[in-house]
């Protein structure tokens, strides 16, 4: 049996309330619904455990604000910020050098990637 929306969505809540950071609260209420709490997606949304893949490609630093889920995600430049430095320390255990200022994503998310599937292809092309 499908789990109901409400009871995901009570889930969610449940577990935002818990949340002991902004971002782990943000990262419940914006991307976790496609994500999964976990963060392992599905058939149609990549695992972040593969952020460790794309980490050291050039590109991925532009690449991961420009997706559309964060590109346009409701949150400040400042909070979408602070969650990718969180999220990307947390799948790559390596905060992102230098770390994401609201500035820089304010400019990246200006632009957001209309064919992303291509793009992470690229970036994981041998070169
Ligand atoms: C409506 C569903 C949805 C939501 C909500 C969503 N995403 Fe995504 N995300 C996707 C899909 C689908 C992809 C694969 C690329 C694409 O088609 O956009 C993706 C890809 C990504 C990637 C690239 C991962 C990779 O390995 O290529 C990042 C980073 C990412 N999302 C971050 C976020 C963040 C941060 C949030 C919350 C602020 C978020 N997403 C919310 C659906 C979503």
């Amino acid at each position: 049996m499908k789990p109901s929306i409400a009871c995901v969505l009570a889930l969610v809540l449940a577990s935002a309330a818990h949340a002991d950071s902004y971002e782990e609260h943000d990262y419940l209420l914006s991307c976790s619904g496609c994500h999964r709490i976990d963060g392992g997606g599905s058939n149609v949304v990549p695992s972040f455990e593969g952020l460790s893949e794309l980490a050291d490609t050039p590109g991925a630093r532009e690449y991961w604000i420009r997706v559309p889920g964060a590109a346009q995600a409701p949150l400040s430049d400042q909070r979408l910020a602070a969650l990718m430095n969180w999220l990307v320390k947390r799948f790559t255990a390596k905060a992102p050098e230098p770390l994401y200022t609201a500035a820089e994503v304010a400019r990246l998310r200006a632009k957001p990637l209309r064919d992303p599937i291509a793009e992470r292809r690229r970036l994981l092309a041998p070169h």
